[in-house]
């Protein structure tokens, strides 16, 4: 894994969105794989701007994001699908019907999680995938647990995440309690990986997993070991050299 350290969360944001606009650059026709969050929202500043300044353009690109809380439409404020319209699809011309968020409110979610992953491959798969983590270590919803599934899935998140996700919502007892997320394997299927961290609050779980050398499903991030192009990209606050 290739680690960079940035001054801070705008130096992270700014490197992000270089690399993402160089290889939007490179390839017209790229599938980015996208995740919600607070982490890549300075990310999507920055692409915006660039897209603005005529530095890049999305009208044949694709996109298929990480997760998406079950039971949620996707007009509501808090959906990842509303998430990503609001700070990156609705401000760049990229065709809304080529971008795929988890849909929360599918009626038979099994199948559905399977048609997801059927959709990505047919899509000829995802080219660079951007990840946040969880300071529990997660990616995607993929939480620490005795099993970690391969392929998309619906999983029940942790005390933990729900208390991350409550601050926007009005009350804990409204913070979804499960949610469809890309499995360890679906992520790993991408051609190439950023990791972004940012803040103190991420620097235990950076540093665990720039010294961990082991898989397992404690650490669901560990499994990105595996995978020969993944870049980590952290700000001096999350990062204890
Ligand atoms: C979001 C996602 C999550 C977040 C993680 C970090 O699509 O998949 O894994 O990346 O929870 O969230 P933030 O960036 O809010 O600290």
């Amino acid at each position: 894994m290739k680690l960079i350290v940035e001054k801070d969360y705008d130096g992270i944001s700014k490197k992000a969105a270089d690399i993402l606009v160089s290889e939007v650059n490179n390839n017209s026709n790229i599938t980015l794989g996208l995740a919600t969050g607070s982490t890549p929202i300075g990310t999507y500043k920055e692409i915006v701007q660039r897209y603005k300044a005529k530095e890049v353009d999305f009208s044949n690109v694709k996109s298929f994001n990480l997760d998406e809380y079950v039971g949620l439409e996707g007009t509501n404020p808090n959906s990842y699908r509303y998430f990503m319209n609001e700070n990156l699809f609705d401000h760049i011309n990229i065709d809304k019907a080529n971008t795929y968020v988890p849909d929360g409110k599918a009626k038979d979610l099994n199948s559905y999680t399977k048609e997801y992953d059927k959709l990505i491959e047919e899509m000829g798969g995802i080219d660079i995938q951007i990840l946040g983590i969880g300071t529990n270590g997660h990616i995607a919803f993929n939480e620490p647990a005795r099993e970690l599934s391969v392929g998309t899935s619906v999983v029940h998140l942790t005390e933990n995440t729900i208390m991350d996700n409550a601050r926007f919502f009005k009350s804990l007892e409204e913070v979804p309690k499960t949610a469809i997320t890309m499995g360890i394997g679906s992520i790993l299927k991408a051609k190439k990986i950023l990791l972004l961290a940012s803040g103190e609050n991420k620097r235990e779980i950076i540093k665990k997993l720039l010294e961990n050398d082991t898989l397992t499903t404690d650490l669901p991030a560990s499994f990105l070991a595996l995978h020969p192009d993944v870049t980590i990209i952290v700000d001096e606050a999350a990062y204890k050299g």
